[in-house]
């Protein structure tokens, strides 16, 4: 556990399997994400917890597993507006919140997921 990472911060891997519980739960609900996201929403989440433990500053299990990220590289197959990204960080903000991640933390995490979320939109309207 390093530390002055948002990873130790806010409580390490479980704090991250619990934003990530809640993410997907969420994720799987809105109408506006099913149609791009597989049923089974299992092994994203898997990558999803992989990517946001080293995001955070957490241990690089994202690229032991999958090599360099690429986000919006691995996105362009699926049609990310910005009325998606405004769902998808919908649901990311309710998962912070169920998770209890605190402030300052929540809305540093939720700053920065902000702009990542941006980055990934590919398709106007
Ligand atoms: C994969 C949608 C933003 C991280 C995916 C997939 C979809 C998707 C449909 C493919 C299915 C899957 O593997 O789960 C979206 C939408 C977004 C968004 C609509 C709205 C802007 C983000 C953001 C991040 C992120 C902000 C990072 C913080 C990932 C990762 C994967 C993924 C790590 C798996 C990539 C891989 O290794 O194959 N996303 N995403 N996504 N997304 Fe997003």
């Amino acid at each position: 556990l390093k530390p002055g990472t948002i990873y130790e911060a806010i409580g390490g891997q479980e704090a991250v399997d619990k934003i990530i519980d809640s993410l997907y739960k969420h994720i799987g609900k809105h109408p506006k994400l099913i149609p791009i996201f597989p049923d089974d929403l299992e092994e994203s989440a898997r990558k999803q917890r992989l990517f946001l433990t080293q995001f955070f500053g957490g241990p690089n299990l994202y690229f032991q597993d999958r090599g360099h990220p690429m986000l919006k590289r691995r996105h362009m197959e699926f049609e990310i507006t910005p009325d998606r990204k405004d769902a998808w960080l919908e649901c990311m903000n309710k998962a912070l919140e169920e998770a209890n991640i605190e402030e300052p933390y929540r809305s540093a995490i939720f700053e920065r997921l902000t702009m990542t979320a941006v980055h990934m939109i590919n398709t106007e309207a």
